[in-house]
This record gives structure tokens, sequence and C-alpha cells, in this order.
């Protein structure tokens, strides 16, 4: 097992990490949410986030989104550290969340879902503002097309399809393309199959494989050890707010997983350094 929390200080995060996260604090009113929190991803690696439930998973999700703002802590992509205040931030730096309530139009087909908010526009009407250009529907076909064949969205009929009559892997499987479309290098999925059957699952998961093998940083959350063992390369597990250790997925089970999740009610960290 190697531990969760042997950086040597602020300015010097470890070279392999892409996205790296120090002394992360966030505080709900009475709850400590995060206790400063030391995490970090590399690219073409799916990192698998576990932890009982309000053990901070999501909390640390949406501070890496901008979707909440830390109380304190620093944020680094490869080795330069970034400020993520605003969702706006982090999509500027290639950080994208994919939530599980997934923000989907039903009513809009699978290549308009893609592109919600920055469609491409037609050439030659520059002379317009943005938001008044006609939209480039071949360009957006185009790209829908390359997104989905990219990371082999399976049984999609069309990406004409209208969102509201896919399955929930499939639903999932687009919420993550767009994610992906957007230039992203650091991908965050919390809790993609929840809600889905054997079958679906393994649509996700297998997109979330293409995603490591497209040289993104992936984290991963998910309460089924089974699909984080089929998945992940690392494992950071956290409780009551702490990160209690980190393991290379090779080298470790699900039973050891559990213990560090679950054990006692200590408060005692299981950390070396
Ligand atoms: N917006 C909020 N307001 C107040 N408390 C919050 C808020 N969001 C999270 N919390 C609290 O912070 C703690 C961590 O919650 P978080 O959602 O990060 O846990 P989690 O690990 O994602 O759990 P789960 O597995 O159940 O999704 C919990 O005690 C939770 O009640
Ligand atoms: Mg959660």
């Amino acid at each position: 097992m190697s531990v969760g929390n042997e950086w040597a200080g602020p300015t010097a995060p470890p070279q392999a990490a892409h996205l790296s996260v120090r002394k992360i604090k966030k505080r709900f009113g009475g709850v400590e949410a995060l206790r400063g929190i030391d995490f970090e991803v590399r690219r073409g690696e799916v990192m698998a986030l576990v932890g009982d439930n309000g053990a901070g998973k999501s909390t640390l999700m949406k501070t890496i989104a901008g979707a909440i703002r830390a109380d304190e802590g620093n944020f680094f992509l490869d080795g330069a550290e970034v400020d993520i205040a605003t969702p706006h931030d982090a999509t500027d730096l290639g950080i994208q969340i994919v939530y599980q309530d997934l923000a989907l139009c039903e009513n809009l087909d699978v290549s308009a879902n893609l592109f919600l908010g920055h469609e491409p526009t037609r050439p030659g009407w520059n002379f317009l503002p943005r938001a008044l250009r006609p939209l480039d529907d071949l360009a957006m076909e185009a790209r829908a097309q390359d997104a989905v064949a990219r990371l082999q969205v399976r049984t999609l009929q069309s990406i004409r399809s209208k969102v509201g009559g896919l399955s929930g892997g499939q639903r999932q499987a687009i919420a993550i393309a767009r994610a992906v479309g957007a230039e992203s290098t650091v991908v965050l999925l919390d809790e993609p199959t929840a809600a889905l059957g054997v079958a679906q699952t393994k649509q996700v998961l297998d997109v979330v494989k293409r995603l490591r093998e497209t040289n993104h940083a992936v984290v991963y959350i998910s309460h089924n050890l089974r699909d984080i063992f089929e998945v992940s390369d690392r494992i950071t597990v956290l409780r009551h707010g702490s990160n209690v250790a980190v393991y290379e997925t090779a080298d470790t089970n699900p039973d050891e997983i559990v213990v560090a999740m679950t054990r006692g009610f200590d408060g005692i960290s299981d950390r070396v350094a």
C-alpha cells in the first residue's frame, strides 16, 4: 500500500500527476466535509474514489469542478498552481464533470446534446455576435459522429436519436462524450453507473476505458467494488473527509478496500507519511 499524503509541500507536487490537489478543506456549517485532502490523478489513468456515504467524495469532485468553492487548499495542473473558483475556471482548464443526473435535454437529439452551449457556427457569419450566428449543422453532426465513434458508444442507432428515447447507459455515455468533446483532459464521473443494470453498466465502463486509452485523467466515484476493480488503475479511499489510503488496484483486493473505508469510527488516520 502506498499512502495518500506523502507530498513535501505546496510547491512540490509529484511530476507524474496531471491534476493534484493539496490540503483541500470544506466545511458546511458544523460538518467538516473535507479535512485537508490531498489527491491526484495522472493522464491515461482511471483513479477510483471510494468511501462510505458522506465520506466527502462528491464534495471533493465538486471543488475540483469549481461547483463548490473550497475553504482552503491548492489546485495544480501539470505541477503549476491554478485557481478554481467557478465551473467556468474548471472548464477553461479542461476539467469536466459528469453528474449522475445528467442534465441532458430529452427533446433534443444526441448531436444537439453533445454541443449544448458551444455549438459550432457557420463560417462567414462572424460579423454577427456568436449567439446570433446560424449553427453549422454539418460540422456539428460530423463532430458528434466523431465523439461517439471515438468512445465507441455501442448500440446507438443514430446521433439523430432523441435523448428521451435512449437507455440509461446510452445517456450516461452521451453525457461523457459531451464532456470529452469539449477539449477536456480531466473527466470527473460521480457514480455514473449507480442507476444502471448489468449490460448498461458494461457500456459505461467501456467508455471509461476508452477515456483512459485517449489519455484522459479520469476520476471515477462508485460504491460498486466489482466495477472499480474492473476499470481502475488506482484507488483513493476517503474516510470522514480525509484521504486515508491510495492503492494500486493490481496490488489490493476488495476486502482490503472495505477495511480501509470503514475501519472503526476511531478518527485515527492510516497515513504513514
Ligand atoms: N450542500 C451541502 N450542504 C450541507 N452539507 C453538505 C452539502 N454537501 C455535502 N454535505 C455534507 O458533507 C459531507 C460529505 O458529503 P458528500 O456528498 O461529499 O459525500 P459522498 O462521499 O459523496 O457520499 P455518497 O456516497 O452518499 O454520495 C456529508 O456529511 C454531507 O451531508
Ligand atoms: Mg456522493
